[in-house]
């Protein structure tokens, strides 16, 4: 049984609104760490933040769908329980790491309440920041958000996660405002945290070398959809969509650390004027007609799936 198992979710913007996320499937298995790439505002932050339900105002009779953690609907759960389980069971880094942060407060209260409300003694605080390697973690405990740099910062809401030891932590692009050199380093240290605490993972980056180095499986979102997923050796091998295919085919192999995402020609919709059918098709090379109605999520190996009339390598 899947951890984590989002079926059918919509999310819109108001009943009958506009959707940000359209008909999103996605499993979790435990100990995977599970990719999530796209361009800005295909959705992944909103489908990170729609599982934990931080996005109340989001969440009511425009979301349907559902969201099982251990078999059981998160989307039905009362709201006290959804209290106990954040933090708790899943974890999420949010993009921002200013938006976690309370900046009244110091780190060490921070930290320690977060502890504390996942069943933690409050004492593992200065450890929690000595494993995402801040220099001098009892001094730093003392420190108020605005009196870090922005790495650190980041960091530091890397350490709250880890710290309450969730079953499943969801980091939404945690690397962004740490330079290149430390990226990969960061990205090390999360990876054995994550093996030594037995963590599954949700993934949010805008690149691929991440997801090449700590991901098992990959899911590719473009307007609001999932459109390609499984595993990453497969993904990359083999791309099947061809909005997967062109994002592979446009990453410079002499940079080993694009920030963004290639740049494919044309710009993805907004949302509320997505196309009819395959989201994809004002920018696709292989669109035909049949690409007016919207492709099945069809198998393509083990594991593997993707949402396209003409995928990538067949003749069709
Ligand atoms: N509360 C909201 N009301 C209206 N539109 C919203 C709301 N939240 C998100 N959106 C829109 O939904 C789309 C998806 O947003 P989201 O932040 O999930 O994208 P993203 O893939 O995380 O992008 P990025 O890579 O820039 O972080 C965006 O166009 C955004 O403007
Ligand atoms: S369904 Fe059609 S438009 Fe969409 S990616 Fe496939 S070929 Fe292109
Ligand atoms: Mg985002």
């Amino acid at each position: 049984m899947s951890l984590l198992d989002v079926r059918n979710l919509t999310v819109r913007i108001g009943k009958g609104g506009a959707s940000i996320l359209d008909d999103v499937s996605v499993r979790i298995a435990e100990g995977e760490t599970l990719g999530l790439v796209g361009e800005s505002g295909s959705g992944k932050s909103t489908l990170g933040m729609a599982i934990l339900r931080l996005t109340p105002h989001l969440l009511g009779h425009g979301t349907s769908g559902e969201v099982f953690w251990k078999g059981r609907d998160l989307l039905k759960a009362p709201n006290r329980e959804m209290r106990r389980l954040r933090g708790r069971e899943i974890s999420m880094v949010l993009q921002d790491p200013m938006a976690s942060l309370n900046p009244v407060q110091s780190i060490g209260v921070q930290l320690r309440e977060a502890l504390t409300h996942a069943g933690r003694p409050a004492s593992a605080a200065e450890q929690a920041l000595a494993e995402v390697n801040i220099p001098s973690p009892a001094e730093r405990l003392k420190s108020y958000p605005h009196q870090m740099s922005g790495g650190m910062r980041q960091r530091v809401v890397g350490a709250i996660g880890i710290a309450q030891e969730p079953k499943l932590l969801i980091c939404d692009e945690p690397t962004t405002s740490l330079d290149a050199t430390i990226q990969y380093q960061y990205l090390e240290l999360l990876a054995r945290l994550r093996d030594a605490h037995g963590m599954s993972m949700l993934f949010v980056t805008h690149d691929f070398g991440v997801v090449a180095k700590i991901c098992d499986s990959v899911a590719v979102m473009y307007a609001g959809r999932i459109v390609e997923r499984g595993p990453v050796r497969e993904v990359f091998r083999a791309p099947k969509h061809r909005y997967t295919e062109a994002l592979l085919a446009s990453v410079p192999s002499t940079t080993a650390r694009p920030d963004r995402l290639p740049a494919i020609p044309g710009q993805p919709p907004a949302v509320g004027r997505r196309p009819s059918g395959c989201p994809f098709r004002p920018r696709c090379a292989a669109a035909t007609a049949q690409c007016e109605t919207q492709p099945p999520e069809e198998d393509m190996g083990p594991n593997h799936t993707a949402s396209c009339w003409h995928p990538a390598g067949s003749d069709a």
